[in-house]
C-alpha cells in the first residue's frame, strides 16, 4: 500500500491526491484521502478501483480546502477492495481518520475484545481494529500522539499508521514499525509518505525514521520519537533524484521508458565505482571481503533471478560457494550462517518484506548483511551491515526491468571485488571484465534499436494461450525472468526451463505450434555450450515447436532449427543475458499492450509488497 500525509497551506487533497499518483505502483485495487477542514471537522472520500475513480469523484464533487490530511492507495489483504474496506478508516465518532499499511496480526483477539466492549465496525478490515482503538485511546488522553502511542502498544504485526483528529487539525500523527515512512521537509509545510516518491514533487530532503518509532507533523514542526515517547533523532538525506525522473514524458507507459533507460542504469551502477582496471566501491568498505567463504544470496521476483546470475559470476570470479534463495523460504529451513557467510540481499524498493525478515534473520543469526537496493533510505538498506545501491533511477512500472540490469551489474561488481580481496583472479582478468561490462550500455542501445522485430512477432501473437521459455547456463534465468514478464504482463501461461531438463518431463508439453522461446549461447564464447542448446532446440523442433531464438548477431547454425531469430550483439557469456533479456522484456510489455492490458499495473500485484 501507499500512504501519504500533509500540513501546510496547499489545498491538502490536491497534494495527496497527487502524492498518491506516484505511489500508486505499490497497489491501486481502491484510494482514498481524509482532510482536516478550516472547521476542524474530518472529511473522508474513498472509492474501490484505479486511483483515477477517486480523482474523478473529488473532481466532481470536491471535499471542503483543508490543510492537513492524509491518503491512501491500497493492496487488499484483509477484505476485497470494496469501498467500505478502502482507507481511510474513521474512529466511531467520526472525528478521527486513519491509514495503514502492512497486517495487524492480532487484530482477530483485538476486534473481538473490542466488539465485546460495544463497538461496532463498518469493515472486513484488520486497520479498523486500530482506528476503533485510536479513538477509544483518544478518548482517555485527549492528545493525538499519546493515544497513538497507547494504540502501538496493543497491536503485532507490521503497520505504518498515519492518522488526522478534527480536534487538533493542522497535525499529522504516524507511527512505523517493519512497513515504510519517510518525512519530506518543506518551507512551512511538511509531508509523510511510505517513499519519497510522494512528495518529491515539492522538496527533496528527507528524514528516515526507524523501526518502532513514531513522528508528528505540523506545518513547522516535526517530531520523531520511540515507542516509548522518547525523542530521537531521525538521519536527513537528500533524494537524488527530482519529480521528473519519475513521470512518463512521451511514452506510453512507465514500463517502456524504464526498459529505454536501461542502457543508462548500468552505466551509472558502474559510474564511478571503477578506477584503473580495479573495482573500488567505498560503501562497502566497512566488510571485509577477503574474510567471506560463503555468499547467500536472498530475493524475491526478478530481483531472485538477477541473483543467480549473480552466483554464476560470484562463484566463477570470487572462487567460493554461492547459493541463491527466495526470502521467504530462506527463514524456515534454519540455514547454517556464521560471520564468515555474506548474505546479499537484493530488493530494489528495499521495502519488501519477505526480504527484510530474511535480512533480519541473517542479522541476528550473526551474518555479515549487503544489500543491493535501488531506493535511498529504504529499510533494507539502513538495516545491512553495508549496501550497494544500483544507480537506476526510480522505477514505476510494476513489473521491474531497468533494475533487473542494474542488479546484475551491481553483483557483477561485487563478484569483481571478491575476487580482487580474495585474489583469486589476475588483475589483468578483472580489467577486462570490467571492460566487458563497461561495453554493456552501448550494446543494450544496440538491442534497442531494433525493438521492431520483436514488435511484430508479439503483435502476432496476442491469441496465444502458452509460451515456454528455455536457457542454459546464464541463459536458464533469463528464461525464467521471460516467463515471468509474461506472466505478470500478458496473463498468459508461460513457463521457463533449463534447457536440459525439458527431455527429463516437461518435453511432453510440446505439441504442434507451441512457441518457445530459446536463448542461445555465443557460438564464438560457449562453442560447447551452443552445441547443445542447438540439440535441445531440435528436439523440440522435432515435435513440432514453433521456435523463436534470441542468438548472437552472426550465428548462422540456429537459422535451419529456429522460426524467428532475434539477434542481439557479441558479448561474452557473462554479459550476454543482461542483453538477451531486453527482448524478453520487451516482448511481454508489447503483448500485453496489444491485448490492451495495463502494463504499467497489472491485475493483482503491487510493486513493492510489505506484507509477508
Ligand atoms: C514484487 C514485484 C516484482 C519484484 C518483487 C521484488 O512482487 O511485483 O516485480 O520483482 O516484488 O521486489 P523488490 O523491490 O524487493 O526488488
Amino acid at each position: 500500500c501507499g500512504i501519504v500525509g500533509y500540513v501546510g497551506s496547499r489545498s491538502s487533497v490536491d497534494v495527496l491526491v497527487n502524492g498518491l499518483r506516484r505511489l500508486e505502483y505499490r497497489g491501486y485495487d481502491s484510494a482514498g484521502v481524509a482532510v482536516v477542514d478550516d472547521e476542524g471537522s474530518v472529511r473522508s472520500r474513498k472509492r474501490a478501483g484505479r486511483l483515477q475513480v477517486l480523482a474523478t469523484d473529488l473532481a466532481e464533487d470536491s471535499l471542503p480546502e483543508g490543510r492537513t490530511g492524509i491518503g491512501h492507495t491500497r493492496w487488499a489483504t484483509h477484505g476485497g477492495p470494496t469501498d467500505g474496506n478502502a482507507h481511510p478508516h474513521l474512529g466511531d465518532d467520526g472525528k478521527l481518520a486513519l491509514i495503514h499499511n502492512g497486517i495487524i496480526e492480532n487484530f482477530a483477539a483485538l476486534k473481538a475484545e473490542l466488539v465485546s466492549q460495544g463497538f461496532v465496525f463498518q469493515s472486513e478490515t484488520d486497520t479498523e481494529v486500530a482506528a476503533v482503538l485510536l479513538g477509544r485511546e483518544f478518548q482517555r488522553t485527549r492528545e493525538l500522539r499519546a493515544a497513538m502511542l497507547a494504540t502501538v502498544a496493543h497491536l503485532h504485526g507490521a503497520f505504518t499508521l498515519l492518522a488526522v483528529h478534527a480536534d487538533q487539525p493542522g497535525l499529522v500523527v504516524g507511527a512505523r514499525r517493519n512497513s515504510p515512512l519517510v518525512i519530506g521537509l518543506g518551507e512551512h509545510e511538511n509531508f509523510l509518505g511510505s517513499d519519497v516518491a510522494a512528495f518529491v514533487e515539492y522538496t527533496r530532503n528527507a528524514l528516515a525514521i526507524g523501526q518502532d518509532q513514531m513522528v508528528a507533523i505540523t506545518a513547522d514542526t516535526v517530531e520523531v520519537f520511540d515507542f516509548d515517547g522518547t525523542p530521537v533523532e531521525a538521519t536527513p538525506f537528500e533524494v537524488a533524484w527530482d519529480a521528473s525522473a519519475a513521470e512518463k514524458g512521451g511514452w506510453d507507459s512507465f514500463m517502456a521508458k524504464e526498459i529505454s533507460e536501461e542502457p543508462e542504469a548500468v552505466a551509472n551502477t558502474i559510474r564511478g565505482r571503477v578506477q584503473d582496471g580495479t573495482v573500488t566501491i567505498p560503501e562497502i568498505e566497512g566488510i571485509d571481503l577477503a574474510a567471506i567463504d560463503r555468499v547467500l544470496v536472498i530475493a524475491c521476483g526478478t530481483a531472485a533471478y538477477a541473483g543467480t546470475l549473480g552466483k554464476y559470476a560470484m562463484e566463477m570470479w570470487g572462487g567460493l560457494p554461492v547459493e541463491v534463495e527466495l526470502a521467504h523460504e530462506f527463514r524456515y529451513r534454519h540455514p547454517f550462517l556464521s560471520p564468515s557467510t555474506l548474505v546479499v540481499s537484493i530488493s530494489q524498493s528495499g521495502e519488501t518484506m519477505d526480504t527484510l525478515m530474511a535480512v533480519r534473520y541473517a542479522h541476528e543469526r550473526g551474518a555479515t548483511t549487503l544489500s543491493i537496493c535501488n531506493t535511498q533510505g529504504a529499510t533494507i538498506a539502513r538495516e545491512s551491515d553495508g549496501v550497494l545501491y544500483t544507480h537506476a533511477g526510480p522505477e514505476v512500472a510494476v513489473a521491474s526491468t531497468k533494475a533487473f540490469v542494474a542488479q546484475i551489474t551491481a553483483l557483477y561488481l561485487l563478484g569483481l571485488a571478491i575476487a580482487q580481496a580474495r585474489r583469486t583472479m589476475p588483475p589483468e582478468q578483472i580489467g577486462e571484465q570490467l571492460d566487458e561490462l563497461a561495453a554493456v550500455p552501448e550494446k543494450l542501445t544496440e538491442v534497442l534499436e531494433s525493438a521492431d522485430e520483436v514488435r511484430t512477432l508479439a503483435q502476432s501473437m496476442t491469441d496465444t494461450r502458452s509460451v515456454l521459455f528455455l536457457g542454459r547456463h546464464v541463459g536458464y534465468p533469463i528464461a525464467l525472468e521471460g516467463a515471468l514478464k509474461l506472466k505478470e504482463l500478458a496473463y498468459i501461461h508461460a513457463e521457463g526451463f533449463a534447457a536440459g531438463e525439458l527431455k527429463h518431463g516437461p518435453i511432453a508439453l510440446i505439441e504442434p505450434g507451441q512457441r518457445v522461446f530459446v536463448i542461445v549461447p555465443s557460438p564464438r564464447y560457449a562453442e560447447e555450450l551452443h552445441a547443445k542448446v542447438v540439440s535441445n532446440i531440435q528436439e523440440i523442433r522435432a515435435r513440432g515447436a514453433h521456435v523463436i531464438a534470441i542468438a548472437e548477431a552472426g550465428d548462422v547454425a540456429v537459422l535451419p532449427y529456429a522460426d524467428d531469430v532475434i539477434r542481439i550483439p557479441l558479448a561474452s557469456p557473462l554479459m550476454e543475458p543482461l542483453l538477451a533479456v531486453v527482448p524478453l522484456q520487451l516482448f511481454a510489455l508489447e503483448l500485453a499492450a496489444a491485448k490492451g492490458l495495463d502494463v504499467d499495473q497489472p491485475r493483482n500485484l503491487a510493486k513493492s509488497v510489505t506484507v509477508e
